[in-house]
């Protein structure tokens, strides 16, 4: 009888454990489900963001050098999608006013408009930092500032241009960064800038041309900025590091 008595006990006490067991487990899962949650994976139209600094401070136009090679690299629309901010200027140094140009996909023939570069000299603009060609990045993507740097390729000098290192695609961004060597056979996509004339501050608000390399769009498939801010980040000169 006794035996009897300890034995539903035991079956209760079994049972009370087993319990607490499944209910610790169901929290935990609960956690973690939360936890491998996918991140955000876009965003439904393009932001307008505000060029700063590390320090959250206002990128000014009249603080970027003109046809200077170094790095002034930033994301957009997305976190992992980063372009460059370049002032052009000519052979000797002076500013050149760019304007917005027809530009083709050779890979389709189709064409679009580019962007007229902003601020006091219309000399600044801004491109997708990703080679159209396989996906290279800085420092094997970089900008040769006309007078500054120069490539040769099959005997022909190249100046004032975006060149890639990894297979030798070049491109001209006074020209809304059209392609003038492979083996790319897609320019690099432009950021639309705007220039408060009042402030000098930048802002990016849209993109033209081709999608992003490796995207199968321009707003979806990486994590959103935060805010209302993009952060501007000097990478270093290319050729002197
Ligand atoms: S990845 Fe740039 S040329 Fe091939």
């Amino acid at each position: 009888m006794n035996e009897g008595i300890d034995e539903t006990k035991r079956n209760f006490l079994k049972l009370m454990v087993t319990a607490s067991v499944v209910a610790g487990a169901g929290l935990s899962l609960g956690v973690v489900v939360k936890s491998l949650s996918p991140p955000q994976a876009g965003i439904n139209s393009f932001p307008t963001l505000k060029l700063v600094d590390s320090s959250g401070n206002p990128v000014l136009t009249s603080s970027l050098p003109t046809n200077d090679p170094s790095a002034m690299q930033f994301s957009y629309p997305l976190q992992s999608t980063p372009n460059f901010l370049l002032s052009i200027g000519d052979s000797n140094g002076t500013p050149v006013n760019i304007g917005a140009t027809q530009v083709s996909i050779p890979a389709t023939g189709a064409t679009y408009q580019s962007y007229s570069g902003v601020g006091k000299n219309g000399s600044v603009v801004a491109y997708s930092a990703i080679c159209q060609h396989l996906g290279c990045i800085f420092p094997e993507l970089r900008f040769y500032p006309a007078g500054v740097e120069s490539i040769t390729l099959g005997g022909k000098t190249y100046t004032g241009v975006l060149h890639c290192l990894c297979h030798g695609s070049t491109y001209d961004p006074e020209k809304g960064c059209s392609v003038l060597t492979g083996p790319t056979t897609h320019p690099l996509p432009m950021i639309k800038l705007v220039w408060d004339s009042s402030t000098d501050e930048l802002y990016v608000s849209n993109m033209v041309g081709p999608t992003i390399y490796g995207r199968a769009s321009d707003l979806t498939g990486e994590t959103p900025i935060s805010g209302t801010t993009t952060e501007v980040t000097n990478l270093g000169n290319p050729f002197t590091a």
